[in-house]
């Protein structure tokens, strides 16, 4: 059986109160959400203690969006896995889009940051996708199938989450057409050992979309950033239909 994980990606958004302030709206409205609907919040590691203290007991999951691949040491602005799982963070975003373009995340790196957080038993959220020039030069299916071949090595697929996120769809407005994301959330799905990984699709998830996305065969969750940072919009992505 797979399973429907919807996540929120706060990004560098929302301090301590407004995380809190959010937390306080969110909650409520998820607590007629279908059971066998996970959903994670994955915030700022600066608001993770105050949202671990106040979504306890609730359905709302934390995760974070980084985690460094050495136990501990002398690496400036990271976070160790044992720091986040300290506070109640079980899931955390590995590999994100603006992680490999604006902070030089490669393959290799990924994989590192993967064996770590499920060696901490945190679930990873793997992202992986295309930029428009790629996919205008019909590279989409490469593209992805080699990303995977070295985000994957040695990584256990029982206790993975991955997310097929088409760069040129993120934060743009411009989402992939529903039909489109599930042919290529097939083609990862063929890729892997376990068939039952969560797939997730991202990339300007909204209300106005979310039914249509979830209707789709291949998709089982979305991972979604500007429509998450509003208590409604998210509740609505949450409580889709
Ligand atoms: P977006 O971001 O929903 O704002 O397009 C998605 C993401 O980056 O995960």
């Amino acid at each position: 059986m797979r399973k429907i994980v919807i996540a929120g990606n706060w990004k560098m958004h929302k301090n301590q109160a407004e995380s809190l302030k959010f937390v306080q709206a969110f909650k409520s409205k998820t607590e007629n959400t279908d059971e066998s609907r996970e959903i994670i919040l994955c915030a700022p590691f600066t608001s993770l203690t105050v949202m671990s203290k106040n979504l306890h007991g609730s359905r709302v999951m934390l995760g974070a969006q980084n985690i460094h691949w050495e136990i501990e040491g002398a690496y400036t602005g990271e976070i160790s896995g044992e720091m986040l799982t300290e506070i109640g963070v079980n899931y955390v975003i590995v590999g994100h889009s603006e992680r490999r373009q604006y902070f030089g995340e490669t393959d290799e790196t990924v994989n590192l940051r993967l064996k770590r957080a499920q060696e901490y038993r945190m679930k990873p959220i793997l992202c992986v996708g295309e930029t428009k020039s790629q996919r205008d030069a019909g590279e989409t299916e490469n593209i992805i199938i080699n990303q995977l071949k070295q985000d994957l090595v040695g990584i256990d697929q029982n206790n993975l989450i991955i997310a097929y996120e088409p760069i040129w769809a993120i934060g743009t407005g411009d989402t992939c057409e529903s039909t489109e994301a599930n042919r290529v959330i097939g083609i990862i799905r063929q890729q892997l050992d376990n068939k039952n990984v969560t797939i997730q699709y991202g990339g300007s998830v909204k209300p106005g979309n979310i039914d249509e996305i979830m209707s789709q065969a291949e998709i089982d969750g979305v991972l979604v950033g500007g429509a998450s940072l509003e208590a409604a919009d998210f509740a609505r992505i949450v409580n889709y239909q």
